[in-house]
């Protein structure tokens, strides 16, 4: 870390984690049925017209609980998003980004407010997991940047980094099944039977048992391509003389996760087991932005390719030099 980002580095990271804290107070929103124990919102965090309620109880602790925390997130966000703005040193690129920050927590806290105003649309609910999980990625982001600038990547990292990104697309495409599956109500739709969708079922009829088993069957295929990406960055980071560890979180991460949805079908929708299921799927995403941020920098293949020749061309000359008589 650069002594003189300490300051930046430290709220990055704390940003990070109250972010990650605040999936986990806003996962047990839902499950405790407490969506709809403050109905007010005019964006500021009040509920039933008191900003600290005199009375806890009824689901006004995480729904009320869940608000609070989530402006805490906003002020961190907007002093980090500022302060990163007024800091020249960082670039164009990462100054933006903490810019793109601010956006996307002000669009959360909307949609936020649209849930409850629309009475809980299964829509807006999903978009607003979906926003809560874009926006934990960006401040992963802010924060790799603003640790260390982006170093040209080796050109053996520039395919694996494609299968990186491609992963996390299809974490997020899951993740977003996943807020249709809890927003639908259809949880528990298969009762708890983990290993298909009731006696002698797989496949069942009804559409929300479909939506639930796709969610399903999506989550394993994400485990196995995981376990591919993981294996290939590892390799790519090896041969480039780096430590491989950076590759192996996503996939420890996505077997703790697929085994936390067995859990949650298992056990009939626990209360920390279905929070830990929300909370861990961050993460699994966060760990492949990591990932991508240790393979190279932002930036099309084609110039990661061209930095990498770039970076090899001394050592070439060098060698060139050396054998041309
Ligand atoms: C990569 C794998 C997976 C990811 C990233 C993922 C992610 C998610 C997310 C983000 C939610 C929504 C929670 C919310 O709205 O707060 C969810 C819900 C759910 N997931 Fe998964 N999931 C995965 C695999 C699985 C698997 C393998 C199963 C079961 C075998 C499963 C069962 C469920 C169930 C039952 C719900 C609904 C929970 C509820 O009713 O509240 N998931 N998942």
């Amino acid at each position: 870390m650069k002594p003189d980002r300490r300051g930046l580095t430290i709220l990055s990271i704390a940003t990070v984690v109250a972010t990650w804290l605040l999936l986990v107070i806003g996962g047990l929103v839902n499950p405790t049925g407490s969506s709809m124990a403050c109905p007010d919102w005019y964006f500021i965090p009040t509920c039933n017209g008191q900003v600290i309620p005199a009375d806890w109880s009824g689901g006004i602790l995480y729904e009320h609980g869940h608000r609070m925390w989530a402006s805490g997130v906003g002020l961190l966000t907007l002093v980090l998003g500022v302060w990163m703005w007024r800091r020249r040193d960082l670039g164009d690129t990462t100054r933006r980004l903490g810019l793109g920050a601010i956006a996307l927590v002000a669009l959360q806290g909307t949609l936020g407010g649209i849930t409850v105003k629309l009475n809980l649309s299964w829509v807006v609910s999903t978009m607003h997991l979906v926003t809560a999980m874009i926006f934990f990625s960006v401040l992963i982001i802010i924060t790799g940047r603003v640790l260390a600038a982006p170093a040209p990547p080796s050109a053996r990292a520039v395919g694996p980094r494609a299968l990186v990104v491609s992963a996390a697309l299809l974490v997020a495409f899951q993740i977003a099944l996943g807020g249709i599956v809890r927003h639908l109500g259809a949880g528990l739709v298969c009762g708890d039977d983990w290993l298909g969708c009731g006696p002698g079922t797989f496949w069942p009829a009804g559409g929300a048992g479909q939506i639930h088993m796709f969610h399903r069957v999506v989550g394993y295929s994400v485990a196995l391509i995981l376990l591919v990406v993981a294996g290939r960055a590892a390799r790519a980071l090896q041969q480039d003389g780096r430590p491989s560890w950076p590759a192996r979180i996503p996939a420890i991460l996505v077997l703790v996760q697929v085994t936390l949805g067995l859990l949650t079908v298992a056990s009939g929708r626990s209360l920390w087991i279905v929070t830990f299921h929300t909370a861990v799927a961050g993460l699994v995403l966060a760990s492949l932005v990591a990932l991508y941020l240790t393979l190279g920098p932002l930036g099309s293949p084609r110039r990661a390719r061209e930095a990498g020749r770039a970076a090899l061309q001394p050592t070439l000359a060098a060698l060139h030099a050396e054998v041309s008589p």
